[in-house]
């Protein structure tokens, strides 16, 4: 057994910002952000928050699935943006989604209306940009062992409360946004997966903890925002992503030639542009929204695969390949048929 993906759904904030809006507020332009980046609009949470957004993509994948809540044995939830410490975002999103099954049940107009509890055992996980791509990689751990059969994976990221909105060169780039999948158990196809990480590395692309107060041990302020070195990211990427991907396909006894899509971390499009040419690969094969979204960090990948399923990109028995990379240092690729 290991995993497949059953369904997708995705749930993004309905505030547009775009690049010509940003610039009335700070000192940058459309041509700036979008010759570096591909960036032309990105969605900035205002009524919403991690785990609305979270919980809104789950429902939609639970629906894309024809599964309920009852079915799902665990919940999983990759963000570096949580709403709070604690509870976990995967625990919150168990008890929304519990919520809105009840209310279905006590509905006086849906009187026939049936409450199955959801029990899933939930947990989040940091892994930044990479964050789905372990999320997947878990799921799929905890598949081929054979302890669940059902279970959500979901990416969801508010950066535009950790970005500092004073420093143009990070807070153009990000975005807000969750994606989502139910992985289920099957015999068919295939999935496999790889990760990597560096922490060596951690410094180029961080978010501190903000002080607090403890009177006992002042630690020196930290600014509570992300910071990036944004070359040393990109060379990064452009390096390990091709060689991750490469050494994947080679464990599988894959070509290149018999993958029909591969879904990249929407950081920038020259990154993507850069690994398909090392990868000696079209573009036609790389599928792009980052123009829409931004960076949404850990939601990217899930948000890009929800709109290729539901425009009927993928046709059944395609083999993508799914690859994120960013903070920790972090990088993996999961290969999957669909
Ligand atoms: N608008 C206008 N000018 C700007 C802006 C802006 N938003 N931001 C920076 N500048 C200016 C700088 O001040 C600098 O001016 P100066 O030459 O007068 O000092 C100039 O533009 C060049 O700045 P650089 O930082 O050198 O710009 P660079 O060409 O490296 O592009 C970028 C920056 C787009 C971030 C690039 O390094 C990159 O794409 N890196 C990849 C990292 C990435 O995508 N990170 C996303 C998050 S990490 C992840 O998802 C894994």
């Amino acid at each position: 057994m290991h995993g497949k993906i059953m369904g997708t759904g995705r749930c993004v904030p309905d505030k547009v910002v775009d690049n010509d809006y940003l610039s009335t507020v700070m000192d940058t332009s459309d041509e700036w952000i979008s010759s570096r980046t591909g960036i032309r609009e990105r969605r900035i949470a205002t009524t919403e928050s991690t785990v609305t957004m979270a919980a809104g993509a789950a429902e939609n994948a639970l629906l894309s699935a024809g599964l309920g809540i009852r079915d799902v044995d665990m919940i999983l939830v990759a963000t570096a943006s949580p709403d709070n410490f604690v509870p976990g975002t995967a625990c919150e999103v168990q008890a929304i989604l519990n919520k809105e099954a009840e209310e279905v049940k006590t509905d006086p107009e849906n009187p026939s209306g049936t409450y199955e509890a959801c029990h899933a055992v939930c947990m989040d996980i940091n892994a930044a940009c990479s964050g789905f791509i372990y999320a997947l990689s878990v799921a799929n751990a905890f598949i081929q062992c054979g302890q669940y059969r059902n279970i959500l994976v979901i990416g969801v990221e508010t950066l535009s409360k950790i970005v500092d909105w004073s420093d143009r060169s990070t807070c153009v780039l990000f975005g807000d946004g969750a994606g989502a999948v139910v992985i289920g158990a099957s015999e068919d196809g295939i999935f496999r997966h790889l990760l990597h990480t560096d922490g060596s590395m951690g410094h180029v692309l961080s978010c501190h903890c903000r002080d607090n107060n403890n009177p006992v041990v002042r630690n020196e302020v930290q600014t509570g925002y992300v910071q990036m070195d944004g070359q040393e990211v990109f060379k990064f990427a452009v390096k390990r992503v091709p060689e991750c991907i490469s050494e994947l396909l080679e464990q599988n006894h894959i070509e290149k030639k018999d993958i029909n899509y591969y879904l990249l971390h929407q950081a920038n499009v020259k990154i993507i542009k850069s690994v398909a040419k090392r990868l000696g690969e079209e573009m036609e094969k790389f599928p792009v929204n980052l123009d829409k979204y931004g960076n949404t960090s850990a939601a990217s990948i899930p948000i890009l695969l929800d709109e290729c399923n539901r425009s009927g990109m993928f046709k059944k028995g395609d083999k993508l390949v799914l690859s994120g990379f960013g903070g920790g240092l972090t990088w993996g690729a999961v290969l999957l048929e669909w």
